[in-house]
């Protein structure tokens, strides 16, 4: 049920069509103070439709209305504000959770169109950053919003496996490398070939050309060039595997960079074709001066291609492949400017379907307020966080319930849910500065406190000797405790539809937390488990509030363990 919807019905029905019943639906308001009420009509937009003033309007219009929904009405100045009847929306919200569980707040806007999200995408050869962790969590999270109102996610790892970075790890490896170094400890061993060519680089020029020498061989199928290549591909993709199967996230293509490589010149012929490509220096670009942009680079004057044309190319593909619906790039803010220049391009291509090209981006974490830089060997150590966090996660079970069972596994969830969710609380815009203490914080608004306060409404089902409410004879609510966790179990299909349209997990993340709030408040003052006339509603209450709170981790990507 959607109360707002039914209030606006009503009004709709007295005002005989001086203003659409989408019209209403959209003035009406939350007053700022509970004590106005639940919803609000300002009466403003009807003064030039009567002619007369607002408050007048809200007092005639108020006498109007009336509905089993509203409990009472009250004109304050040019509001008229409703008080709405607890009982009937509480049987109305409560009866519609406890039948859909889960899939409650499912919303058909999608259509079950594809929409390829690029996530992840970290580079082959250096350790994934926290900045790839936000890429990674944000993605998953969105690929759920999107499942939840009906479009079919498609999760790409567009894996920075390709590029003139691999001719100097080639030439690296192949002065001063290790194969037994590599195999023991890949990405660390690979990442310090890779900062000693930069070292050396510095003094020794030549270093470069013979980099730019083996990047041309293995673009060009040389044997040994994509022997070595494949081989520190794989086995860095072990190695972020490890993290992945940490977090729970799967994808449904690994098709990065290199991928594309037989597929440039269909690019480079095509914005020749559109007469598109101009030389500058040696080299082609697309000029983007009328978005005041600054132009593409497609193509070097060796003739190399860039990370741009393999992003054209990939975006060209995976409308062909996916006839997709709209197709997301999760990539840091950093990067706006490229996806700019990309977007740019594909207009400039005429292809009507660029306004479906979103890029989400999202701020930068740093260490000390300096930006972490892989280079400088500056980097948080994704694991390391993971680690820690558990390690944090099974101290605390062990000091307050040392007989929990499979205290590791929980701890894991624990652990591996605070550095998710303190990921995706914030506006994914925001930059923030990691500090492990932070992350692994288990107070306050975190993961681990939204988990806990669901296994604790799972022990009182449990003490009530109820696993889950299917059915009950009345879901009426009185009092004012359980009327706000009812709010916020009606509110959801509305939180749903906002993460949708920002693409914003936070949106999400906000809710379990209000939610999990309003419960404890709930709890603490409601005695649940005594007999009363509204005890069998009220544990059909706690039964939606787990049931949503498992979904909102469950969207965001945390698990929920039911005792810890
Ligand atoms: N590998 C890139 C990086 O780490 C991110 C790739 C993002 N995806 C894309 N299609 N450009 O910076």
């Amino acid at each position: 049920m959607d109360y707002k919807q039914q209030i606006a019905e009503t009004i709709y029905s007295v005002l005989n069509e001086h203003l659409t019943l989408e019209d209403i639906y959209l003035l009406l308001e939350k007053p700022k103070h509970a004590e106005h009420g639940d919803v609000a009509f300002p009466a403003f937009q009807l003064a030039k439709v009567f002619r007369k003033n607002p408050a007048h309007i809200a007092q005639e219009l108020a006498e109007d209305i009336s509905s089993p929904l509203i409990s009472k009405k009250q004109v304050v100045g040019p509001y008229i504000n409703f008080f709405l009847n607890k009982e009937s929306v509480s049987q109305g919200v409560l009866s519609e959770v406890v039948a859909e569980k889960g899939n409650y707040g499912h919303l058909s806007i999608g259509n079950g169109g594809n929409v390829p999200i690029d996530m992840s995408s970290p580079n082959i050869a250096k350790p994934m950053s926290m900045g790839h962790l936000r890429s990674t969590v944000i993605g998953n999270a969105l690929s759920h919003i999107l499942e939840k109102v009906d479009f079919k996610p498609i999760r790409i790892n567009h894996l920075g496996d390709w590029g003139t970075q691999f001719g100097k790890l080639i030439t690296a490896y192949k002065k001063w490398g290790n194969e037994e170094a590599v195999r023991a400890e890949p990405i660390k061993e690979l990442l310090a070939l890779y900062v000693k060519f930069h070292e050396v680089a510095e003094n020794d020029p030549t270093l470069e050309d013979d980099g730019r020498l083996w990047f041309k061989k293995l673009e060009d199928g040389n044997e040994e060039a994509v022997e070595l290549w494949k081989w520190f591909r794989e086995e860095s993709l072990k190695e972020f595997k490890k993290v992945y199967d940490r977090l729970n996230i799967s994808f449904d293509s690994l098709s990065g960079e290199a991928f594309y490589n037989d597929k440039m010149d269909q690019v480079v012929d095509l914005l020749n074709e559109k007469e598109l490509l101009t030389m500058d220096r040696g080299a082609y670009i697309v000029d983007l001066e009328k978005y005041d942009l600054n132009p593409a680079l497609i193509k070097k004057s060796d003739g190399a291609t860039l990370y741009m044309t393999r992003d054209l190319a990939a975006a060209l593909y995976r409308k062909k492949n996916y006839d997709f619906a709209q197709s997301l790039y999760v990539v840091g803010q950093e990067q706006s400017n490229h996806f700019k220049q990309l977007i740019a391009v594909l207009k400039e291509l005429g292809l009507d379907w660029s306004d479906d090209v979103h890029h989400i981006p999202f701020g930068l974490i740093t260490k000390d307020g300096k930006k972490l830089s892989t280079r400088k060997g500056k980097v948080v150590l994704l694991e390391d966080v993971l680690n820690e966090a558990s390690a944090q996660a099974l101290k605390q079970i062990e000091d307050k319930n040392p007989n929990l069972p499979d205290k590791e596994r929980v701890a894991e969830q624990v652990g591996v849910g605070a550095v998710v969710f303190h990921d995706l609380k914030n506006d994914r815009l925001n930059n923030f500065d990691f500090t492990i203490e932070e992350v692994v914080q288990f107070e306050g608004e975190t993961g681990p406190y939204v988990q806990y306060t669901r296994a604790r409404a799972m022990s009182i089902l449990n003490k009530a000797g109820v696993t889950t409410v299917e059915s009950a004879n009345s879901l009426a609510l009185t009092d004012d405790y359980s009327w706000e966790v009812v709010k916020l179990l009606h509110d959801y299909p509305h939180t749903i539809r906002r993460a949708y349209e920002n693409f914003e997990p936070s949106i999400i993340a906000k809710h379990a937390i209000t939610l999990a709030q309003a419960f404890n408040r709930f709890y603490a003052n409601v005695r649940v488990l005594d007999a009363h006339p509204e005890k069998e509603a009220r544990l059909a209450l706690v039964s939606a509030v787990t049931d949503i709170l498992k979904e909102d981790l469950r969207i965001l990507g945390v698990e929920s363990p039911d005792e810890m």
